[in-house]
């Protein structure tokens, strides 16, 4: 069976920075940058112009990962796509981004397989697992594994939405899992629910509970939505506390089966959801500070997106070298989450 190790990273950031007394001065949220920082560790986060969806975000992030990896779109056998906030219904972001590869295109077109992926901040590591079990089961020699988001085209920018909108950030993180014989890669996966906790965090938009799926206003085929269904709702407090519990209990679970000391990891790279937490998951595993890196005081929570360019730029910063074990965690919507060992 052939090890599966991660062969490139790339990630994407749109160029447009948003500060939190922006969202104050330019969006006229009653906020401020003081509450912002000391609850969530947030200083700015980047939003996509108009006109840019998801997929086409994801885009240089995919195309520097498959560089870095030393292939070409062609060479990959699968694309997994996870986002929560797709460019549409459907069909899926996994194929828009296979159009914006070019793959399908010229004289030796190639349809490799694309699929989404719907597991919101654990996303990436749901990707990471299905790539892994395609590598080592012989299906795939190279499975590009994208997280890519656009979060400010559906928040609510009034002070109605201020706990759930100030959190969020676009960015897209790319990584290329390929098949290898030397003994390196991804030691371990572990994918963790909770269905219990559907309505603590999510946006309905459809109700297919109903018939239609929304209230039509007119005969001529415009539909209302309340804001309720409209907008991302969040019970802050028990996404907060389920957040530490799971993702300390996910990292203890890994280095257990895996029998590795938590001292024994030089990178934890943890989801950014809110920098309180993170502190205290590694209060709670005595992890030092020195083997944490963190974006999200420039970039937000930005979803399946977070750990992606958390590698990404680990590596073009040298922070992240060859022989380096590395754990991953991730907690979010659902709940989900998941955890994986890698020997880089
Ligand atoms: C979002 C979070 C920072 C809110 O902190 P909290 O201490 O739970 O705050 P609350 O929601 O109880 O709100 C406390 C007060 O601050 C206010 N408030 C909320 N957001 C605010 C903001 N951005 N600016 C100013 N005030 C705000 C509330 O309206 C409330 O005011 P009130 O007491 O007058 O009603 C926190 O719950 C959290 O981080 N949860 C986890 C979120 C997360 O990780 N989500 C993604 C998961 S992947």
């Amino acid at each position: 069976m052939p090890n599966a190790y991660i062969s490139g990273t790339g990630m994407h950031v749109p160029e447009r920075v948003v500060t939190n007394d922006d969202l104050r001065e330019q969006y006229g949220i009653d906020t401020t940058h003081e509450w912002i920082v000391q609850r969530t560790g947030i200083e700015q986060r980047h939003y996509a112009p108009v006109g840019v969806g998801t997929a086409e975000l994801a885009v240089p992030a995919a195309q520097q990962a498959i560089a870095n990896a030393g292939l070409q779109a062609r060479d990959l056998d699968m694309i997994l796509f996870a986002t929560l906030s797709p460019d549409m219904h459907f069909p899926g972001g996994a194929v828009m981004l296979q159009r914006r590869l070019g793959v399908c295109d010229g004289d030796s077109p190639r349809f490799m397989g694309a699929m989404d992926i719907r597991n919101q901040c654990s996303g990436f590591l749901y990707g990471l697992a299905t790539a892994t079990a395609m590598v080592q089961t012989g299906g795939c020699k190279h499975v590009l594994v994208v997280g890519s988001e656009i979060h400010s085209a559906a928040l609510d920018f009034t002070t109605r939405g201020r706990t759930v909108t100030t959190l969020f950030g676009d960015a897209a993180g790319a990584v290329v899992v390929s098949a290898t014989d030397e003994d390196r890669g991804v030691r371990g996966w572990w994918l963790g629910a909770d269905g219990r906790h559907v309505d603590a965090l999510k946006m309905e938009i459809f109700n297919t509970a109903k018939r239609p799926f929304m209230e039509m206003e007119s005969t001529d085929g415009y539909a209302r939505i309340s804001p309720e269904m409209l907008w991302p709702h969040m019970e802050g407090k028990t996404v907060f506390k389920n957040a530490i519990e799971r993702m300390c209990q996910a990292l203890m679970q890994a280095c257990w089966e895996k029998n590795t000391q938590l001292e024994e990891i030089d990178l934890f790279v943890f989801h950014q959801a809110n920098m309180r937490i993170n502190q205290y998951v590694a209060k709670q595993l005595n992890i030092p500070d020195s083997k944490l890196i963190h974006n999200i005081h420039k970039m937000g929570n930005t979803t399946a997106a977070t750990i992606p360019t958390l590698l990404s730029e680990a590596v073009d910063t040298g922070r992240l070298t060859r022989g380096m074990k590395v754990a991953m965690v991730a907690f979010g919507a659902g709940f989900t989450w998941g955890a994986a060992l890698v020997d880089w």
